[in-house]
């Protein structure tokens, strides 16, 4: 048995006795939290914790004590949505975004997903692994425990089974909890333009079958939208997806108000994400159902978008969640820090409502929310410690920095 008990904590943040599914609405704001308190983990599981005053003293002879003063404890972020396994990086695409150059001249100098698609082909498992890892250490110091990642740059059954061997060694390889996502229809291959019904078939008949069959993925996912794929491609994969015991989570609503939030909704999607282009009906869609509004803000940040309409969902009662969509054409940044930055500075957020939408509503993103996204008796130890910091708010507003000190994984530290 090992056991860690950290001590003297200024403030262990997010402390839930009886852990809600998700936070919603007004709820969102509300972030209980324990001031000079304890923290005792055993093995791989969050055991007990309190204020200070109620330590027992059996604690005192945990395999490791960390004194926290000054510092403050929360729960790992969760990151619901990552595109982290590619072969390269496009930053020639961005410069090119900067001088204006049009989506064809883009894709021309080597840009998109279908220039990322062609060298995945060049690309082995091992090479794939390895830069992603890379990635997964540097999310982690940045505070992420638990990332969902998705195929999608494959495009073909055999490059999409690859990405999804890769992910499962990451899954082996990784400290952080990893869900895998089936994302064949991220994009329509230059050959199929025109006749996006073909690859659909091969999606759904082909694909989907393989990877469910072998046990690779989670979730399925479709980029539903203007000049990608239709409400009717969306429609007939996730149905597929269903079949084969996939749950949906996709791409929506982030270039048009493309039907994709109710498609997503009508399939019990757990997400849908993106969703730039959010009104009434959209939202009246949401209420209710057990989708999870997931909003990207790297994003739309990056590509400079219109915000989706956050206060709008949380103050209709929805609940929102924040994730970073770490990929090398729109988003290449996983820092969860500098998402709850962009939560509060770009959408309103205040800084509970931040934190909520980046731990136990992505958790539940993620299917995860049993496990993990608050401090809570039972669940998986996956915290991390801040450095000495004034405040809560404190954290969203130093943007950029790392205020992270370090970060405990299935009680380990990681
Ligand atoms: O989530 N929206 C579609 N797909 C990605 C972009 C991936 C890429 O450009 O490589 C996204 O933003
Ligand atoms: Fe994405």
């Amino acid at each position: 048995m090992s056991s860690i008990l950290i001590t003297n904590i200024k403030k262990l943040v997010s402390t839930e006795e009886n852990p809600p599914k998700w936070k919603a609405g007004k709820d969102m704001s509300k972030l209980p939290s324990l001031e000079n308190s304890f923290l005792y983990i055993i093995n791989d599981k969050i055991a007990e914790y309190g204020t200070m005053s109620n330590i027992r003293a059996e604690f005192q002879q945990a395999s490791k004590i960390i004194d926290a003063s000054g510092k403050m404890v929360f729960p790992a972020f969760c990151d619901s949505h990552t595109h982290l396994l590619y072969p390269a990086s496009r930053e020639i695409e961005y410069v090119d975004k900067i001088k204006g150059l049009t989506y064809e001249e883009i894709a021309k100098r080597g840009g998109g997903i279908l220039n990322t698609a062609q060298k995945m082909k060049q690309t082995t498992v091992a090479e794939l692994v390895d830069s992603a890892l890379e990635r997964l250490d540097e999310i982690k110091k940045f505070g992420t425990g638990a990332v969902e990642i998705k195929s999608g740059y494959g495009l073909d059954t055999e490059e999409e089974l690859k990405m999804l061997y890769a992910i499962r060694k990451l899954k082996e390889q990784s400290p952080l909890t990893i869900k895998a996502t089936f994302l064949g229809a991220h994009s329509i291959p230059a050959e199929y333009r025109g006749k996006q019904e073909k690859y659909v078939d091969i999606v759904v008949n082909e694909m989907i079958p393989l990877v469910a069959g072998e046990g690779l993925a989670d979730y399925v996912d479709v980029f539903c939208d203007k000049g990608f794929f239709t409400v009717e491609d969306t429609d007939r994969i996730l149905a597929a997806g269903v079949n084969h015991g996939l749950i949906p989570k996709i791409h929506a609503n982030e270039l048009d108000y493309s039907g994709g939030i109710q498609v997503g909704v009508k399939h019990n999607a757990l997400s849908v994400d993106h969703l730039e282009y959010t009104g009434d009906s959209e939202i009246e869609a949401l209420l209710g159902s057990g989708t999870m509004p997931t909003i990207l803000p790297g994003a739309a940040f990056f590509l400079n978008m219109p915000y989706a309409p956050a206060r709008k969902m949380i103050d209709a009662g929805l609940p929102v969640a924040m994730a970073s969509d770490f990929n090398p054409g729109s988003s290449p940044s996983g820092n969860m820090q500098l998402i709850l930055s962009m939560a509060s500075v770009l959408y309103k957020l205040t800084p509970e409502e931040a934190i909520n939408a980046c731990t136990i509503n992505t958790a539940y993103a993620m299917g995860l929310e049993k496990e993990l996204g608050t401090i809570s008796k039972g669940k998986k130890a996956n915290v991390f410690i801040t450095k000495e910091i004034p405040t809560v708010e404190y954290l969203p507003y130093y943007y950029g920095a790392n205020k992270i000190e370090s970060i405990i994984l299935n009680g380990q530290i990681a």
